[in-house]
């Protein structure tokens, strides 16, 4: 797979850094730093997934024909994303550090499984008619905040 340096995936590799670094912390018993980078890393995520959600999805299905399939399966993954982070969220919650390791690891999973399937859709199906909106999409992503979407409990 060549390395996404791509506008609309170029962050992929930052979270999966980041989860990667939390894991370790993790691993090393330090259970604040876990936490601080977890933390860190889920306020990027959700600002990532909702810019996906709610206007690169909706542009690639308007834009490329055809498509509308894939990008519901992406959505399904970010659904199972967003479930995993919750599940997470409540061990954190429960000072349950034996299971916060347990549940990094489908999480990581879910995350890279997910970003390798969307750089193959979004890169692969229609990474030029995206460009030709691409100023149009930056100004939309500008536009977002983070007080609407997708409803997380922490
Ligand atoms: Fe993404
Ligand atoms: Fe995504």
């Amino acid at each position: 797979m060549k390395e996404p340096t791509n506008w609309l995936v170029h962050d992929h590799r930052k979270y999966e850094a980041a989860l990667e670094e939390c894991e370790m912390a993790a691993g090393a018993g330090d259970w604040k730093a876990a936490i601080r980078l977890f933390q860190e890393f889920v306020d990027d995520l959700k600002v990532h997934m909702r810019m996906e959600d709610e206007v690169l999805y909706p542009a690639f299905v308007e834009s490329v024909d055809n498509s509308a399939e894939a990008v519901a399966d992406l959505s399904d993954e970010h659904d199972r994303i967003a479930q995993l982070l919750h599940d997470l969220a409540h061990v954190i919650k429960r000072n349950d550090m034996d299971h916060f390791e347990d549940s990094l690891t489908p999480l990581y999973k879910a995350m890279t499984t997910h970003n390798e399937h969307e750089e193959q859709v979004l890169l692969g199906m229609g990474n030029d008619s995206l460009l030709m909106r691409k100023d149009e999409i930056l100004a939309r992503l500008k536009t977002l905040t983070t007080d609407q979407g997708r409803v997380w409990d922490f």
